[in-house]
């Protein structure tokens, strides 16, 4: 057979398999799927708004967004994503990341732990049950701890590592809520002892009321939806924005970010998500939770009411539904 012949047989199903409309045709109509949650979800009022940090009490209960970063840096949203509220403990991610990049894989899991707890996010009696181990960096505990691993010439160069690192993430300059930094400085009684009863356990890695007042002021940090759904698109996207084409993660620990959301991102609703959704996920008491599907997408969603555990009931239903949609179950072979 002539050699142009046999190119042309060739190249014929290579062509069909990779051309445009054959792979437009398989991605799903993210616009539509995240239409359909947002209206299936929008007269679920159940949950309750946090209110042991009393800024958050503020916040009404009927806001509601959700947004779609793809990793070809596309966005769908929903509702008020312009809405701006404080992350909480969705910024845990952001600093193990930072951890991560400095220290790497096995010296985070050697100081700061990839054990689900099993327990409330904010639970001492976890500590006190393995003293002898860390827990994980994103339960309160292991979350401060995660900041005084950081390495830092002083206080103000932590904070700003740990500011300048989710600008990135996010493409924009967040802003600080001064008023829920004030107000849980004021009434983190508990996290003081968190963090005392971890530094007597050697697991605080700098002074520890200095690390504890960078997390207060880390958890203020605030977002919009759209901000959020690009900051797990660079997660979802192998540690490089598909927004700015910036690398912030090293590739290879992208993975560890991503177990630690499965196993802790929940606190002890985890393991239930995971069973019911397969996909890493994480929370803020503000009411703002993010999902990653590798090599796809980011979802956010942004609503105050919280279950028992801490995670926004609608966020959790919103982001449940449109990963079915998607078929992003990553444990599920299709
Ligand atoms: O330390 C706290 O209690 C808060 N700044 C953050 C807790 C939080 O967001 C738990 N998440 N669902």
């Amino acid at each position: 057979m002539k050699p142009k012949l046999l190119a042309m047989l060739f190249s014929i199903p290579f062509i069909s398999l990779t051309s445009p409309g054959a792979l437009a045709a398989d991605s799903p109509d993210y616009a539509a799927i995240l239409q359909s949650a947002y209206q299936k979800f929008k007269n679920d009022n159940r949950g309750k708004v946090a209110d042991y940090i009393p800024a958050l009490a503020a916040y009404s209960d009927k806001n509601y967004a959700i947004a779609i970063a793809t990793v070809d840096g596309k966005l769908y949203t929903a509702g008020d994503t312009q809405k701006i509220f404080p992350l909480e403990s969705l910024t845990k991610i952001f600093s193990l990341s930072i951890a991560l990049n400095q220290h790497g894989a096995d010296k985070v899991l050697n100081e700061l732990g990839a054990n689900s707890t099993g327990l409330p996010f904010n639970s001492g009696l976890a500590i006190e049950l393995r003293p002898e181990r860390p827990q994980n960096p994103l339960v309160n505990a292991g979350a401060i701890s995660t900041v005084s691993f950081i390495n830092a010439k002083n206080a103000n160069d932590r904070w700003q590592q740990i500011i300048d690192n989710m600008n990135a993430y996010a493409d924009a300059k967040l802003s600080i809520n001064l008023d829920v930094y004030h107000s849980e400085s004021v009434t983190n009684q508990h996290n003081q002892a968190l963090s005392r009863l971890m530094m007597s356990y050697g697991r605080m890695y700098s002074n520890a009321d200095e690390a504890l007042d960078i997390y207060t002021k880390q958890c203020s940090v605030s977002a919009t939806t759209e901000q959020l759904a690009k900051m797990g698109a660079v997660l979802a996207n192998a540690g490089k924005s598909p927004f700015t084409g910036k690398q912030l993660l090293q590739q290879q620990y992208v993975p560890n970010v991503l177990s630690e959301m499965a196993i802790a991102g929940l606190y002890d609703g985890s393991g239930q998500w995971l069973y019911n959704v397969g996909v890493p996920a994480k929370s803020g008491v503000g009411g703002g939770m993010v999902a990653v599907v590798p090599g796809q997408y980011a979802i956010a969603v942004y609503s105050p009411p919280l279950d028992k555990a801490g995670n926004s009931v609608r966020a959790q239903e919103a982001i449940s539904y449109v990963a079915h949609a998607t078929k992003a179950n990553l444990y599920d072979s299709h």
